[in-house]
């Protein structure tokens, strides 16, 4: 345990209440930092669990507007579904406010009002798209339009779902306001910008020099952001739902949902500990770790910390922030609008008295290095042959054994035999290595650690075979019944942090009222002669049904998704359809006008001898006559191509291929199966017309 620190500010990101929680965010954050916070609480730190909802934000505006509601009405709801599941599921907040609420406001207001005041911001006009008719500028996502990328209708001002594009509302063609259905008119608005950019040397100091030690994914973005160089950013927007910009002149303008979310965490311990909260957020004997996912991380590493900077006043900043990445759900990408996710108040309804083996699930595949896959299938195989195979079996035969020959009484240990003590032992070094990992937020290690106590002791069981050994030496079975109860003892321990319902019914078992990490390990937490309760069975099988139940309801949302023509995102790419290959990182104007694309025929072609693919093509670019080797010879033969007009990338750097010199290169269009097409213009052209 870190002894540099005296108390612990454990935040989980606020969820956007604007619709329920589901397992991606359960496997992301909420499981992984509850299990973090209920470990440290066994280890007897002084630690606050923070979270709540994220109520503000354009999403929850245009959900309204979708149900004919107000916004308050949206957050309202959801808001108590979330917490309540929350509560359901075992995560052990201490507070689980809401950013809507008035000490929020005033919190953010305040935040924003000293930055405002002390100069930290820059005041900039820009020209943004407005809706004469409604008298209101337009969010990004209250403009929709034609996609300059790939065509398709009713792309969003921020993205194109079709094909994953970002976008800024002024790149659609035909753009119209949802709200009016008019075409919006560009008008003159004026917004404060935190300059970011002022930020970087010292950001690139602290994060890049100074936390080396945080998970590759969260340094590697953070790095990508701080070289890419920091832009100023926004922090109001032209809206009617958020915190009120507090200055005057200022009507009509709220903080932007990303400014004050953040601020959040420190409304929620405000209202906390309205006395004592300060010395947790400006002492430096406090230990801030956010949980959040990955698409959280630049607000959480870059701008928040600037904000907290920016203030002063002793604010300190994380000392971690493990993200994790994404988890996808029977290989499609979880998502809400599409309605394809787990709903955490679903399946508490569907399993009830199952909190524990989604938490189980949800950490042992947790998307802790890259994105992982929840399948119905694996959790039912890990339910059925981990927590009820191994786990629960132990302990139900060491219970019943225990209640069958000693009538529910500790027996005394008598002689011990080797692999007793080799289980006995191993249970320390079991233990360090789970608050290793633990204390390094790797929490599936930590998990599978736990685990496999819980699989010694099974095998320790299946080769001692008490059962037998019942018949002619009693004194054996004693012993071998006492370590098997002090390994079900150390598993109540181990399991806690994991697994808290379970954990209690384990102890309930055992008689046990409290279990204390220090006593992990030790041989004997159970005394001889203690009386153990009636034997319970910790988990139940789960059967086919209730998962064909699972998958026909996903299948369900599948046909209905098709049928409303939205194609399910398949996994690993940006977000594009699967059939075509994700939108490559933007390139400048500029980079796009230094290629010299034109149109050449060819006048010769022959195989490049040895090879499948290549030919070699003589061409006519109108410039000169030139060679370039391609491979195209798996598409076209040498005579088909005899005469053919192509385009091609002239200004290529030169390169020898197979001994050849090949100066530029053809351009194809290739398809997901593998197919290329050689691009041709529409009709012949001289040669070295330029394309562009
Ligand atoms: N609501 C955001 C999301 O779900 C997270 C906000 S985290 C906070 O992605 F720091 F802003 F609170
Ligand atoms: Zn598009």
């Amino acid at each position: 345990m870190d002894s540099k620190f005296k108390r612990h500010l454990v935040t989980a990101a606020l969820p956007y209440a604007n619709g329920a929680v589901h397992i991606g965010h359960l496997a992301g954050v909420y499981v992984p930092a509850d299990i973090y916070c209920r470990y440290l609480r066994m280890r007897g730190q002084d630690v606050r669990f923070i979270c709540g909802s994220d109520e503000h934000g354009v999403p929850i505006t245009i959900k309204a507007r979708q149900n004919n509601c107000t916004p308050q009405e949206i957050v309202d709801k959801y808001h108590y579904i979330i917490k309540d599941s929350f509560e359901r599921l075992g995560i052990s907040f201490d507070i689980y406010s809401r950013t809507s609420s008035k000490i929020h406001h005033k919190t953010a207001s305040e935040f924003f009002k000293r930055l405002y005041d002390q100069g930290n911001f820059i005041e900039k006009e820009s020209e943004q798209y407005y809706d004469q008719e409604t008298g209101q500028f337009l969010a990004d996502r209250y403009i929709t339009g034609t996609c300059p990328k790939c065509s398709a209708e009713n792309a969003y001002g921020d993205q194109c779902e079709k094909c994953g594009s970002t976008l800024s509302p002024t790149e659609l063609i035909n753009p119209k306001s949802t709200l009016s259905g008019n075409t919006p008119v560009m008008k003159k608005t004026s917004h404060w910008y935190l300059p970011l950019d002022q930020y970087e040397p010292w950001l690139k100091k602290w994060i890049l020099e100074q936390h080396k030690e945080w998970k590759v994914n969260v340094y590697g973005q953070c790095k990508s952001w701080l070289d890419g160089g920091l832009q100023p950013r926004a922090v109001s927007r032209d809206l009617d739902w958020g915190v009120p910009v507090p200055v005057d002149g200022a009507q009509g303008k709220v903080l932007y949902v990303w400014f004050d979310a953040p601020i959040g965490y420190i409304s929620n311990t405000i209202e906390l500990m309205p006395e004592g909260w300060e010395k947790w957020w400006k002492s430096e004997d406090t230990k801030l770790v956010h949980f959040i996912g990955k698409d959280n991380i630049v607000f959480h590493c870059i701008v928040f910390p600037s904000m907290l900077k920016a203030y002063g006043d002793g604010f300190i900043l994380p000392e971690n922030v493990p993200a994790n990445e994404f988890l996808n759900l029977e290989g499609n990408k979880i998502s809400t609008s599409r309605n394809w996710a787990v709903w955490l108040h679903e399946y508490l309804d569907e399993f009830p008295g199952k909190e524990d083996v989604l938490r189980y699930v949800l950490c042992a595949n947790a998307p802790e290095t890259k994105d992982n896959d929840f399948t119905w299938k694996d959790f039912q195989t890990r339910n059925n042959s981990e927590l009820v195979g191994i786990f629960g079996n132990f302990v139900n035969r060491a219970v019943v054994l225990t209640h069958k020959y000693f009538g529910g009484v500790v027996p005394a240990t008598n002689q011990t035999e080797e692999t007793d003590n080799e289980i006995l032992n191993a249970i320390p070094s079991i233990r360090k290595n789970i608050e290793n990992n633990l204390e390094t937020y790797h929490f599936r290690e930590a998990l599978k650690e736990a685990m496999n106590l819980a699989r010694l002791g099974n095998k320790y069981l299946t080769e001692t075979e008490p059962w037998k050994l019942a018949k002619t030496d009693m004194d054996r079975v004693a012993t071998i019944l006492n370590v098997s109860l002090q390994i079900c003892a150390n598993l109540a321990i181990a399991f806690e942090p994991f697994l808290p319902h379970t954990t209690s019914k384990l102890k309930e078992i055992l008689n046990l009222d409290t279990t204390r990490w220090e006593e992990f390990g030790k041989k004997s937490i159970l005394e001889s002669g203690h009386k153990l309760n009636e034997a319970k069975l910790l988990f139940e099988k789960i059967e086919d049904s209730q998962i064909e139940f699972q998958i026909n309801k996903l299948n369900a949302t599948k046909e209905s998704n098709d049928a409303a023509g939205h194609a399910a995102n398949k996994t690993g790419d940006s977000g594009a359809p699967a059939t075509l290959a994700p939108q490559k990182e933007e390139c400048t104007f500029d980079q796009f006008m230094n290629m010299d694309i034109r149109t050449a025929t060819v006048l010769e072609a022959e195989r490049v001898p040895k090879t499948d693919k290549l030919l070699k093509l003589t061409i006519d670019t109108g410039l000169d006559i030139r060679t370039i080797v391609s491979g195209i010879a798996e598409y076209y033969s040498a005579q088909e191509m005899v005469g053919k007009q192509i385009c091609i990338l002239a200004n290529l750097a030169p390169r020898k291929i197979k001994g050849i010199e090949s100066k530029g290169m053809i351009l194809m269009a290739s398809e997901q199966n593998g197919k290329m097409k050689i691009v041709t213009p529409e009709e012949r052209l001289q040669n070295g017309a330029s394309i562009g």
